[in-house]
């Protein structure tokens, strides 16, 4: 340690967000570095279910100093509404610090996504319509407009008067929307600025000062690998990098803090939104792991598609991101299944590959090889050891350490806290 990366191995909902609540206990920063609220995490503790979506899954329990870091777009209504939830139920969220170069995320890239989405007809994406992409986008054309930015009422208005004569044109134009009022945004965004203004900081800075004090820090990853804007199944991915190696850029971190990458992956794979899926399973075994595994989405409510856990995607995710150890959740989601099958492989136009192809049309084409193991046909959600389960659970979880050469260091059978059997030191 101190630093660590936890992330998504797939295509998000992995179950970061419990993860990172059970690991916050021993970390002195939670630290989320991209995306924004296309994001959803569910977190039970004591039976007590908490939905986050920009906020770092840390906040919930522990002493953790949680940080929203320059990677992250932010969508302040969210932001606030999210503070005033936690606030709710219990939570101390003046621990919350805020990067002064995080993106705004404002109400013209809520539009451009939707009008985006609606423009590219059966070829869109399948966002989750929060204006995470246009945001992403205005950062690189470099209009976008920063925390920071808000701080000063006179430098705020002026930027966002440029961005948004710029965004009038081209919404207006392509899409016939009705002009954005820059003054009407900038008074919103400076009333609710006022919430947070002193939260709002150099969070680079204060992660170097905690990492050379020797503090543990653990980087929280959103979304998943195979949404990565660089590495994932492109188009349809995401617009930032939730890779390992984007901590370092998404929270001002030399590569050197980073001691391990612990990757989380489901016992069987999902997805949400459009996209080739080589494991997806169009049969009443999908709809059962959908329905015992509640696939649906906290963000959007849509239905995540299921198939079989793919080991062939997963090594890339380990190849990408050096992942050293994985977290296997939902394992009591297969508690009913005689037989599972685990996709160990590839074959593209009958031959056996071993990369993951880059252009979709091949990974389209893929056949998954598959070996299948068998069931364990008893309920595993009390297990609290890894003796206690089942052999055959067992023999499933070695099958993934030989086929991805990594151990497995985290089972979970629930989605409580208490339903986590760690196998080896984390953090
Ligand atoms: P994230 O986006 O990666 O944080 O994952 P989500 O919260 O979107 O989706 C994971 C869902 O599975 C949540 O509803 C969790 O409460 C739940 N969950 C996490 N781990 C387990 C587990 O081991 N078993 C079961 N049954 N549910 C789990
Ligand atoms: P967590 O952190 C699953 C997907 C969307 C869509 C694509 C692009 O909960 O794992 P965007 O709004 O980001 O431009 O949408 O990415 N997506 C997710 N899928 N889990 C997520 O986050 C996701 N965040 C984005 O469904 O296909
Ligand atoms: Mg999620």
């Amino acid at each position: 340690m101190p630093g660590m990366v936890l992330l998504g191995a797939q295509w998000g909902d992995e179950g970061k967000g419990k993860i990172t609540d059970y690991l916050a206990e021993q970390a002195d920063y939670v630290v989320r570095y991209q995306g924004g609220n296309n994001a959803g995490h569910t977190v039970v503790v004591n039976g007590e279910e908490f939905k986050l979506r920009l906020i770092p899954s840390g906040i919930i329990s522990g002493h953790a100093t949680c940080v929203i870091a320059n990677g992250v777009v932010v969508d302040l209504k969210v932001l606030i509404k999210e503070m005033e939830y936690l606030k709710a139920k219990g939570v101390d969220v003046s621990r919350l610090k805020i990067s002064d170069r995080c993106h705004l995320i404002l109400p013209y890239h809520i539009k451009q996504d939707e009008c985006e989405e609606l423009a590219k007809g059966a070829n869109k994406i399948g966002t989750t319509k929060n204006g995470i992409g246009p945001c992403y986008m205005d950062k690189c054309a470099r209009i976008g407009i920063r925390m920071g930015d808000i701080v000063d009422k006179d430098y705020f208005l002026s930027r966002l008067e440029n961005a948004v004569a710029l965004k009038n044109d081209l919404l207006g134009k392509l899409y016939g929307v009705e002009p954005f009022d820059a003054k009407a945004i900038a008074d919103e965004y400076l009333a609710l600025a006022e919430n947070i203004k002193d939260q709002i900081c150099d969070t680079s800075y204060l992660l170097d000062e905690a990492l050379k004090m020797g503090k543990k820090v653990c980087f929280e990853g959103a979304q998943g690998t195979l949404l990565d804007i660089d590495h994932g199944t492109y188009p349809f991915v995401t617009s930032s990098n939730p890779n390992a190696g984007a901590a370092c850029v998404g929270a001002g971190v030399g590569p050197q803090h980073i001691n391990s990458v612990l990757g989380i992956i489901k016992s069987y794979t999902t997805r949400v939104g459009a996209g080739p899926f080589p494991t997806e399973l169009e049969d009443a075994t999908g709809v059962e792991l959908q329905e015992r595994g509640h696939e649906f989405g906290t963000v959007t409510g849509r239905s995540r598609r299921c198939g079989w856990l793919d080991l062939a995607l997963v090594r890339y995710s380990i190849r990408l991101n050096g992942i050293n150890g994985l977290a296997l959740m939902k394992l009591d989601i297969l508690d009913t299944l005689p037989e599972i099958k685990i996709c160990v492989g590839y074959r593209l136009n009958g031959e056996e590959i071993p990369y993951f192809p880059g252009r979709l049309d091949d990974l389209a084409k893929v056949e998954p090889i598959y070996e299948t193991v068998e069931g364990w046909l008893c309920d595993t959600t009390a297990c609290t050891t890894y003796e206690a389960l089942p052999e055959a659970a067992k023999h499933f979880i070695s099958r993934v350490e030989s086929l991805t050469g990594v151990p497995v260091k985290i089972v979970a059978v629930g989605p409580g806290r208490e339903q986590t059997i760690i196998r080896d030191a984390i953090i």
